[in-house]
């Protein structure tokens, strides 16, 4: 038989310990697939004394993940460390600097450095796969790489982050508070260690920021995304957004049109019975637009071991098959510069929620903003005040608007705020209608 390809492992956390069962489960399955026997040959990771339920004992250790790149019995190095600098950036630059395709899980690294390492690779002529970057499980990379390279992509969103997906669900599903339900997502092994990455929409961010370069050919650009996340969302909007036909999701957003690109990470009111609202729980789902093609939808696990160890093997497998594609599916010296669009120039249906204080002329007061804004209101609710000191009590209101312009939107709101009939500041949630 063929030789084997032998893999250098870094990090055997979560995903690592995924990707180590499946090599130990499906070791018949992939050689036949691969065409060749795929073998572990050294590893690297904290805590060499740790016990990981596999027997490491034939293996190489490095405590130092550079010297696990640069070993010569090392035929792919398989980055699963993560973080956008250090030892992760260190080891998949040694690496592909040496000659050796890499398969990386890191999200955060490519968001950051994705064009100059994907530079870097191509130089070198080896392939750099990412596969279990964006969405864990789903196979989105290789849909919009390979599956949809005879179309033009407009539009690429979704629910990119299953730790916020499942709180949105557990809040909608059981009326528990967003506190109660980090916790428990925390617990399942979902959240990231700094759960400010999930819920703050920068994990959502990093993976928008890869799709954004694959779908539409240009630079990785994180700092063009603006970012928003679920930790303001209170029961009482899922509720209202419930209550008129929505559910809230955090999406993740790029569109390419004429006056350029647009990223959004936000959360969203999502029309109920749409496939994007429907996926509950820890999944997530990416939707694609192409011109040929139409519209797409991939729905999976984004997170978890086993699922994320899933799309590594799929990059092994393909670098053992002597598979290798331009790292962002353009060569990437051909990448595009990004051109952004410009600020709040999105357009769409907006849910805005107020606190308004209970006296005459107040919500003439907030359709006049609105007019003069030209926003044309779709739907409004306003329940009973609360507080009986009049005429400080106050009725929530909830408004939903027809398709406008974000910095109208916006410039409605400061106005609304301004006029005093409020008692708190406007909420405002971005819809999809999808
Ligand atoms: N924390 C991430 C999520 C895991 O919740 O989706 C994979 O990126």
């Amino acid at each position: 038989m063929t030789e084997a390809l032998r893999l250098g492992i870094a990090g055997l956390g979560t995903v690592g310990g995924g990707v180590l069962d499946i090599l130990a489960r499906h070791k018949q399955l992939i050689a036949a697939r691969a065409g060749r026997p795929i073998e572990l040959c050294a590893v690297s990771a904290r805590s060499r004394g740790k016990d990981r339920g596999h027997d490491l004992s034939g293996l190489t250790w490095h405590d130092d993940p550079v010297r696990l790149a640069n070993d010569p019995s090392v035929d792919v190095f398989v980055e699963l460390i993560g973080g956008e600098a250090g030892p992760a950036k260190a080891a998949v630059e040694a690496a592909l600097r040496a000659g050796k395709p890499v398969v990386t899980a890191n999200k955060a690294l490519l968001a950051h450095h994705g064009a100059a390492l994907a530079r870097l690779a191509e130089g070198k002529g080896v392939a750099l796969n990412f596969e279990a970057a964006v969405a864990g499980g789903i196979p989105v990379v290789k849909t919009i790489r390979e599956g949809l390279v005879g179309n033009r992509l407009g539009k690429v969103f979704g629910i990119l982050n299953g730790t916020c997906n499942y709180i949105l669900t557990k809040m909608a599903e059981e009326g528990r508070s967003f506190a109660d339900v980090l916790k428990e997502a925390q617990s399942l092994g979902y959240a990231e260690a700094d759960p400010t990455f999930d819920v703050g929409g920068f994990d959502t961010a990093h993976k928008l920021a890869v799709l954004t370069a694959l779908a539409f050919g240009v630079e990785v650009n994180l700092g063009a995304i603006d970012i928003e996340g679920i930790e303001k969302i209170t029961l009482d909007d899922i509720r209202n957004a419930s209550d008129m036909g929505y559910k809230i999701k955090l999406l993740g957003v790029a569109v390419s049109g004429p006056q350029g690109i647009e990223q959004r990470v936000h959360p969203t009111l999502v029309p109920k019975g749409s496939p994007v609202a429907e996926t509950d729980g820890v999944f997530n789902a990416v939707v694609v637009k192409g011109d040929f093609v139409g519209d797409l939808m991939l729905e999976g696990r984004g997170a978890g071991a086993h699922p994320t160890a899933s799309a590594v093997l799929s990059d092994v497998i393909d670098i053992a098959r002597g598979s290798r594609r331009p790292v962002f599916g353009v060569p990437a010296h051909d990448l595009r510069p990004y051109e952004a669009a410009p600020p709040r120039a999105h357009e769409g249906g907006f849910y805005v929620a107020l606190s308004l204080l209970d006296k005459p002329g107040a919500v003439a007061a907030i359709a006049r903003s609105l007019a003069d804004e030209h926003i044309s209101i779709e739907s409004i609710v306003q329940r009973g005040t609360s507080g009986t000191d009049a005429p400080r009590a106050t009725a929530p209101f909830i408004l939903i608007t027809h398709n406008t312009v974000e910095r109208n939107m916006r410039a409605a709101l400061e106005r609304i705020e301004a006029d005093g009939h409020v008692a708190s500041r406007p909420r405002m949630i971005r819809i999809e209608r999808l």
